[in-house]
């Protein structure tokens, strides 16, 4: 029979709007899957199919099933599907057999309103942890990042996930200046999409984009022109039909979110403190998130801004390392759990 522990071990959740990512206190990471949940079309309430599993049978999907991806954008869309997505990663993490549950810090986008703040606690809640604590990803992915937030210098920070780019200057512990905006790297799978509907009269998934995106995309005009045979169906005739796609054409497909994430980051420049600035000039834009490593990115923000720009060596896992470190840190953890964000629940 497995033993029965007292306690359960702290566990942060980054519940990104792609990708959801545990940590362990004392384990260290513990799960990267897809934030993505399957259920029978008929009763909701079915659930066939999450993470790992769910991405598997996403594309394999009968009428009989439907996929959720309850984050949209970094807001909860489906509570019911959240709350089954927590149990089931806190169930996988640290097991079932604890006399008393975790303590759980659950990551969310700079600004999120109360409603969809309310909204986690409760899927955390229904699975039975009441000790639930936020904290906003992007303070999470710069001390991830290793930066000296606590230090009175200023630090930027730009975490260009799925669904969100979450800009911030952070000084002694605090975003002075934040923005989050929901344009991340979906949005660059819709434009792909949208480009080849528009141009080509041509249907694909978007899962075929986000494959074009990390191929052949990038946020600069290509010196070398590449191409790639895409296969999708023709919107007029329905029938099967495959289209040469440029770099040039996917340069231009992902133009539009690169200038959105631009905007983002001069919008919060443009606020920060002249005493702070001097301080990003010289420590610069420390970008994190999956997205962030669209081809040249680095370099068109670099370009744009005139600021030096750093991409972080594990962009995806930047949240998830400076939330677990947060749990490993017990000064820092109650700081956190004291936070404005957690004192008003
Ligand atoms: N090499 C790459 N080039 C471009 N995009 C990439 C690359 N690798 C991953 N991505 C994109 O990164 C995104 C996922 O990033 P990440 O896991 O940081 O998002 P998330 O944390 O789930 O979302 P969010 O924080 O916005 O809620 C996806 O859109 C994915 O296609
Ligand atoms: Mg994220």
């Amino acid at each position: 029979m497995p033993s029965i522990s007292f306690k359960a071990p702290d566990i942060a959740i980054d519940l990104g709007s792609s990708n959801t990512m545990v940590y362990v206190r004392k384990h260290g990471l513990a799960i990267s899957e897809p934030t993505l949940v399957v259920v029978n079309t008929e009763n909701r309430h079915m659930v066939r199919a999450v993470g790992d599993e769910a991405r598997y049978l996403l594309g394999r999907t009968r009428d009989t099933l439907t996929a959720i991806s309850p984050i949209e954008n970094g807001t909860i869309t489906d509570v019911d599907a959240v709350a089954v997505l927590i149990g089931y990663f806190i169930r996988k993490a640290i097991g079932v057999n604890h006399l008393f549950p975790p303590r759980v810090l659950v990551s969310i986008p700079v600004g999120t309103p109360a409603v969809s703040r309310r909204a986690i606690y409760e899927a955390v809640r229904k699975n039975k942890c009441n000790k639930v604590y936020l904290v906003e990803k992007v303070l999470s992915a710069a001390i991830g990042s290793g930066l000296p937030i606590y230090d009175p210098v200023g630090s930027m920070v730009v975490d260009i996930g799925g669904g969100t780019t979450d800009a911030a200057i952070i000084s002694l512990g605090g975003l002075v200046v934040s923005r989050s905006v929901p344009v991340g790297g979906s949005r660059m799978d819709e434009a792909i999409v949208s480009y080849l509907k528009n141009n080509s009269s041509m249907l694909i998934g978007t899962r075929m984009a986000e494959e074009i995106k990390i191929d052949l995309a990038a946020a600069l005009p290509s010196r070398e022109n590449r191409h790639v045979h895409v296969r999708g169906r023709d919107l007029l005739s329905a029938h099967a039909m495959d289209v040469e796609f440029t770099s040039a054409q996917a340069y231009e497909a992902v133009r539009e979110p690169c200038m959105a994430i631009l905007a983002t980051i001069k919008w919060v420049l443009e606020r920060t403190p002249p005493e702070l600035a001097a301080d990003i000039m010289r420590g610069g834009i420390h970008l994190t998130g999956g997205a962030s490593q669209l081809l040249g990115l680095d370099q068109f923000i670099g370009q744009q801004t005139g600021i030096p720009v750093l991409l972080a060596k594990n962009p995806e896992d930047a949240t998830v390392s400076g939330m677990g470190h947060i749990l490993e840190n017990e000064e820092l953890l109650n700081e956190i759990m004291n936070s404005s964000l957690n004192r008003n629940k």
